[in-house]
């Protein structure tokens, strides 16, 4: 029996959420690992945990008029 692709969703100016446990090198080479069911990825580059997303891109949303 084939085995489920990896499920990733793209948040719009959200995170990237990927399912499952996953473990991360960044640029810099530096590795973070999350055991968590889901697991968010920082897209905004403002996350003090990146490549972890620490909920910061809620604070930066445009205010739409
Ligand atoms: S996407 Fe959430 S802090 Fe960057």
């Amino acid at each position: 029996m084939a085995e489920r692709p990896t499920r990733v969703r793209i948040i719009p100016r959200g995170p990237i959420l990927v399912d499952g446990p996953v473990e991360v090198t960044g640029a810099d080479g530096q590795t973070a690992r999350s055991s968590r069911v889901v697991t968010a990825l920082c897209a905004c580059r403002r996350s003090a945990l990146y490549p972890l997303c620490d909920t910061s891109h809620r604070r930066c949303r445009k205010v739409e008029s």
